[in-house]
């Protein structure tokens, strides 16, 4: 069978300083249809830049990437971005959702620049069962300064499964929640595997990552099974260095997968540039 998403010595090297720093040195990694895989790894080890690549934001310098067995390593700015909201979903630490909409419309958005256009009726049904998949669908009128953490990180859950992506990329999506609602929103995340979609879960936390199937760790710019040795007791976030926005940040849009095909790449979330 033909995995989902396949990368085989990808590379990239961090120019523009002093002295070009290589932060992926020769990743592999087979994603199939429906498998779950945690990427853990110390701040700054590369993680974010990986997730980036594979969602398209960016391009590695060497390697091959192919997506459903199709070679996608140097598509064109145009085709990326279409790829991108047709074929997946993004979920981050925080949630990128727009305040003056409803939940509902806040998903609903993703639906408004995918593929094709959809009636409204057929929009709407989509938009209420990916809230119902989700747990809060009697939650869908209200505006997300009513809705707490965990409930505003499952609309942004639904707005990445509505348009039944093929991958979910997830960067830290429980970084800003408690325990309770962090275990939540994994394990609605972990559910849409069920239906056959791929999730590429980046985490610190060690339990969440133990739900995944398989268990990475990102170390020297390549990727191995992660060891049982926790160092993940630090953050970034847990030291409150959450992440400072920058010019370019992610914007809702982005987050969304909407965005123009030079949108702000939301992986790039607190990276200094
Ligand atoms: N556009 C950029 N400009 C400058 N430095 C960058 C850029 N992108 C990434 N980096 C650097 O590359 C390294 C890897 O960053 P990345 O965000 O991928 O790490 P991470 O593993 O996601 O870290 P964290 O766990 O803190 O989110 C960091 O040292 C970061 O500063
Ligand atoms: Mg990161």
């Amino acid at each position: 069978m033909t995995a989902l998403l396949e990368l085989h010595g990808i590379t990239k090297t961090l120019k523009g300083q002093r002295t070009p720093r290589t932060i992926l040195d020769g990743v592999d990694l087979t994603v199939e249809s429906g498998e779950s895989v945690a990427i853990l790894g110390r701040s700054g080890s590369g993680k974010s830049t990986l997730l980036s690549l594979i969602g398209l934001f960016d391009r590695p310098d060497g390697g091959r990437y192919l997506l459903g067995g199709q070679d996608i390593t140097r598509l064109s700015e145009r085709r990326a971005a279409a790829l991108r909201s047709a074929e997946f979903g993004f979920v981050f630490q925080r949630f990128f959702l727009l305040k003056h909409l409803t939940a509902a419309q806040n998903v609903a958005m993703a639906l408004v620049n995918g593929q094709g256009w959809l009636p409204r009726r057929k929009r709407r049904a989509r938009t209420m069962a990916a809230l119902d998949q989700v747990g809060i669908a009697h939650l869908a009128k209200h505006r997300p300064a009513r809705l707490s953490g965990g409930e505003q990180q499952r609309v942004a859950v639904a707005r990445a499964l509505v348009r039944e992506p093929r991958l979910l990329l997830a960067d830290e999506p429980t970084g800003a929640l408690d325990t309770e609602t962090g275990n939540l929103v994994i394990e609605v995340m972990r559910s849409a595997t069920e239906r056959g979609c791929g999730l590429i879960l980046v985490t610190h936390d060690r339990d969440h990552a133990n739900k995944m199937r398989r268990v990475l760790r990102l170390d020297d710019g390549v990727l191995n099974p992660a060891t049982t040795t926790p160092d993940e007791a630090w953050t970034p976030h847990s030291a409150g260095m959450q992440a400072a926005p920058s010019g370019a940040g992610p914007t809702p849009e982005s987050a969304a997968g909407v965005s123009a095909p030079d949108g702000a790449d939301p992986t790039r979330e607190g990276v200094p540039r």
